[in-house]
Parts: C-alpha cells; structure tokens; sequence
C-alpha cells in the first residue's frame, strides 16, 4: 500500500468519528449475524430479556457471548444492564427485522468479501474462484423473503389455485412447505444446484412431514430438461436466482427452455431484486451495497428492471404483472404467462 498524502489528520480527529464507526459496525454486523444464528436475537424477541453472557450455558463460551452482547450494546441493538442482563435496545427492532440481510452478508458471503483483493486478479478468475456458504446463503434469503415476498405469493398464488407447483432455486423449501400450507392439495418439486441448499430443503421438507407431496432435486436451472416431475406442474416460481439466468442471451434462452421442461406451466413468477444505476448515497437502501458487490465479485450479470422487460419479449412468456417490493429494495415480482402462438 502507497499514500500520497503527506500529513495523516492528528489521531484525536479520526480515531473517534465516521471512520472509527466504520471499523466498529463492520464487528457490530458480525456479532448480529453470530447473534442469529446462536439464537440470542429470537430469544430477546421473545423473551424480552437474557442474561449477560452464556447464562450458565456451558455448550458455549461465555467470553464469545459476552463480547457479542458488548458489540450489540456499542449498536445500540440491546442493551447491557448491571452486567447482568441483556435487553433489547433502540435499534433493536430493526436490526431483527434486518436480520436475514445480515446473515446472508456476513455468514453467507463474508469469506467472498475477505477475498476480494485476492479474486480481482483477472487471473485466478477461472474455475471454482470463490467460496460462499450457501446454506447461509439459502438461510438469509428465506428470512429476506418473509416480510413482504411471501405475503405477496399467498395473495398471487391464491387464485387460480395452486395443483403443483416448481420452486426453482429453491434454497431452504420454505417457499414450497408454504405454498402447500396455502394449497392443502397441491404438490411441489424443488430444483437447486447446491447440494448444501437441497440438504437443508429436504431437511425442511422432511420435518413439515411433506416427503409424500414434495420432491427436492439438485439440478442446474439453466439446463432443466423435461421430466415425469415437471409434466403436470401448473405453476413455476423463481425467487432471489433470475439473475443467475443473465446475461441477456442466456436469460432468453433459459426463459424459452423452461416452456419445453414445464409443458403444462400457466404461470411462471420471477422474484427479484435489479441493478440500480445511480451512484450509491446518503439514501442507499439495506442490502443494495451487498448484493451489487457480491455479484461482482462473483462475475455474475445483474439486470436492471428495463432489461428484465427486453429479455421477456424475446422469451416466450408475457409480462401479465408486476409488483414491487420495498424488502427487499429494488425487488420485482414478475408475473408470466405462456405467450399464445409461441
Ligand atoms: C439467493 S438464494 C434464494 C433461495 C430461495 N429461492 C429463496 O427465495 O429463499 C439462490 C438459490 O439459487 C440457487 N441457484 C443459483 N444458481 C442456480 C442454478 N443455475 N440452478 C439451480 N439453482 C441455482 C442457489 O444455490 C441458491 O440456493
């Protein structure tokens, strides 16, 4: 590392302040995501208190908890009291309604982000580059969807009712374990090309006792050919993956694969979150920083709203809907049909 500056501010000036901050919400976002995956965040919803530390807990440290709690308290997101007991802080409702974010950051993409420097380099973008936990990943994203994605899907999904349904990209099955709770006679297949998401989908599946109405299969969208499983499915959704369709070309060519692999399809929901196009400020919302990085870092094409719509009229399929979302920001849900004659 190199500097041109000549005079570095007085350490009183910058070792308090904005970039202190920076340095200090960068561990507060680590110990939230450790927070929930540990269970203290859902203990504090519920509950409304804990002990400071492990509470007698001796399958974990108490120092470890101790200093997530310290780290919350700096947040603001609980608050120590005496300490002995912990509490929920000002920020704390949001920062547990953000909590799917933050763990789809930090659990499932922190490694990616660690390495940036080191898969920038043109030449070691080749092959398997990077690493991301995908069951995280799959984990984040279900909590994502729940404040508004879902609610929006009971409604879409309501009429015509669902008789069997595809989940593509399914991640964690929750999608589809809902979609069955809505629709008592429906069944699901769901298609993921990680085998840690098709795990944990067949986990949740197992313990929703569906295994006789959902089939979970690891499988590239991108590639899908027609199968017994697919022949009557009557509706595909897509949550949080559509970007993986892109670039253009390859989204249009997986939009029309996907008429010949669901023969009987009368609807297919794409739900998304596009590219912005301005410059990141003030009022950049949650998660927008993360997503555009992350998929840079991984190569991966991100379409903007404008350029869903250019592909869908070459695809086969007609934009019926669209729906916006506000969580996650800058998301869509896409509503299509089979265009007649194609
Ligand atoms: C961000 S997660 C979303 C999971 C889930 N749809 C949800 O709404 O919670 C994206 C999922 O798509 C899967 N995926 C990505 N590319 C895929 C592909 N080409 N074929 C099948 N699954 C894919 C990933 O493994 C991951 O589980």
């Amino acid at each position: 590392m190199s500097s041109s500056r000549t005079a570095a501010p007085e350490p009183a000036e910058w070792t308090r302040g904005p970039v202190a901050d920076l340095f200090s919400s960068y561990v507060a976002t680590a110990a939230l995501s450790a927070a929930e995956q540990l269970g203290i965040l859902d203990q504090l919803a519920e509950h409304g208190e804990a002990p400071f530390g492990n509470g007698g807990d001796e399958r974990l440290d108490d120092g470890v908890i101790r200093s997530i709690h310290r780290t919350l308290h700096w947040a603001n997101v609980v608050e120590v009291k005496n300490d002995e007991l912990v509490i929920p802080g000002a920020l704390f409702d949001a920062a547990y309604a953000a909590r799917g974010y933050i763990y789809w950051l930090v659990k499932g993409c922190g490694e990616l982000f660690s390495t940036a420097p080191d898969v920038t380099s043109t030449k070691r973008r080749t092959g398997t580059f990077y690493h991301r936990d995908m069951r995280a990943v799959a984990l984040g994203s279900r909590l994502i969807g729940e404040e508004e994605v879902e609610p929006l899907f009971d409604r879409v999904l309501a009429d015509p009712p669902v008789e069997k349904v595809a989940d593509l990209g399914c991640g964690s099955g929750q999608r589809l374990i809902r979609i069955l709770g809505n629709h008592p006679g429906a069944r699901g297949v769901g298609v993921d090309i990680s085998h840690a998401s098709v795990q944990l989908a067949t986990e949740s599946v197992d313990e929703a006792g569906l295994t006789d109405r959902i089939t979970v299969l690891q499988g590239d969208v991108l590639a899908l050919e027609p199968r017994p499983e697919f022949a009557d499915v009557d509706t595909v959704t897509c949550v949080f993956m559509g970007h993986d369709f892109w670039p253009h070309d390859s989204c249009v060519r997986t939009l029309r694969r996907l008429r010949t692999a669901f023969p009987s399809a009368r609807r297919l929901f794409i739900c998304d979150v596009v590219r912005t196009t301005e410059l990141p400020g003030r009022d950049t919302t949650i998660f927008t920083l993360g997503f555009e990085a992350v998929h840079a870092l991984m190569g991966d094409y991100l379409p903007t709203y404008e350029q869903w719509h250019e592909a869908f009229e070459e695809s086969g399929w007609e934009c019926r809907s669209v729906q916006p979302s506000t969580a996650p920001p800058n998301g869509y849900l896409f509503e299509l049909t089979p265009r007649t004659g194609e």
